[in-house]
């Protein structure tokens, strides 16, 4: 007999059972591609798919609905939670509404997760945690002092998280996307983000509004990307970490508009408005954590993402 000792040098689950609650968003469409192909993938929503990668995969269901919510769970091995109340205006002018989903909602979630015996949740959290920085880039031990009442919410969603750990010996993982975009997201929602309205406004043959000096920055990653690193979270045998995840680099507005300018040079004008007076200066994120855990870079560029806009 041998005396080997068998070391997997892919300490990852080589197939599993996952639910994406939030399943016909924007971050799910790319989280049914990332994953299919290994994984058996379905999700769980209110409002049916519009995008092509969850369509006949998502089944209706309120996250605040435990029941409806353990059998969706049924068999499942993890569960990725990116279902949310996702604006920070509609988190101002209701804030009741927002933590309804936000906080009852994950509370939902992992209850459910516990009662149907999932191993691991991701949670979708925010940058919105952290407010305003005090020293850029943000890394993971930066105080949490959100300014929003949607940021407030994620980040009772965390602590819920890191509680049903703790209490139920649930595996988690917590991520904490800054700013990412696609063509998936909603153009026509007036709460869509900074990319959604400059793409929609060269469509429209608009001038891009910027919003003050212009040089205020943001962290910008494709959505692709978010759903890679959730993936390899999901995959690995993390447990118990908070990551960021970002580009770790700062694109300021004005740069953004002449990476807009570059590929469409015809087509591009600038129109300066009046600031938003709640509108944080620099938000770039350090991501050596998650490179150092998970391997987790970045694949594509902020000129390559934008192009995707347009194909
Ligand atoms: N877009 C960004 O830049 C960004 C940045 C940081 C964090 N996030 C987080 O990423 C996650 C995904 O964002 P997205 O851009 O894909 O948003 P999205 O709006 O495209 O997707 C969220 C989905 O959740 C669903 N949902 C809302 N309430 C629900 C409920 N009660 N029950 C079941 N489903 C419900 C919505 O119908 C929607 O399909 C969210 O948790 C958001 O807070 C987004």
């Amino acid at each position: 007999m041998s005396n080997n000792v068998f070391i997997d040098p892919h300490p990852f689950w080589p197939f599993m059972k996952v639910l994406i609650t939030g399943g016909s968003g924007q971050l799910a469409s790319y989280l049914f591609e990332e994953m299919s192909s290994e994984h058996e993938v379905s999700g769980v929503d209110i409002r049916p798919p519009v995008h092509e990668p969850a369509m006949g995969r998502v089944a209706m269901g309120d996250i605040r609905d435990v029941e409806a919510m353990t059998s969706a769970m049924e068999g499942c091995d993890a569960v990725v939670h990116t279902a949310a109340q996702v604006s920070v205006q509609r988190s101002t002018e209701d804030p009741s509404g927002d933590a309804d989903t936000n906080v009852m909602g994950t509370i939902g979630v992992l209850r459910a997760a516990v009662a149907a015996g999932v191993r691991k949740v991701v949670y979708i959290s925010s940058a919105a945690v952290y407010g305003d920085p005090q020293r850029v880039p943000v890394d993971e031990e930066h105080p949490l002092a959100p300014k929003s009442f949607y940021g407030a919410s994620k980040l009772c969603g965390e602590h819920y998280v890191r509680a049903f750990g703790s209490t139920f010996g649930l595996e988690w993982v917590v991520i904490r996307p800054f700013n990412f975009y696609s063509p998936r997201a909603d153009p026509s929602s007036p709460y869509s983000g900074v990319i959604t309205k400059f793409a929609q406004a060269v469509r429209e043959d608009r001038p891009l509004r910027i919003e003050g000096d212009g040089l205020q920055t943001r962290d910008f990653l494709h959505a692709r990307d978010v759903a890679r690193m959730v993936t390899m979270a999901v995959e690995s045998d993390l447990s118990g970490e908070t990551l960021n995840c970002g580009s770790g680099k700062g694109t300021s507005i004005i740069k953004l508009a002449s990476t807009f300018s570059d590929i469409f040079p015809e087509k591009v004008r600038v129109e300066h408005v009046p600031p938003r007076t709640s509108d944080i200066r620099d938000s770039v994120a350090d991501i050596s954590r998650a490179r150092q855990v998970l391997g987790f870079e970045t694949r594509t560029g902020l000129e390559e993402g934008l192009r995707d806009f347009f194909q």
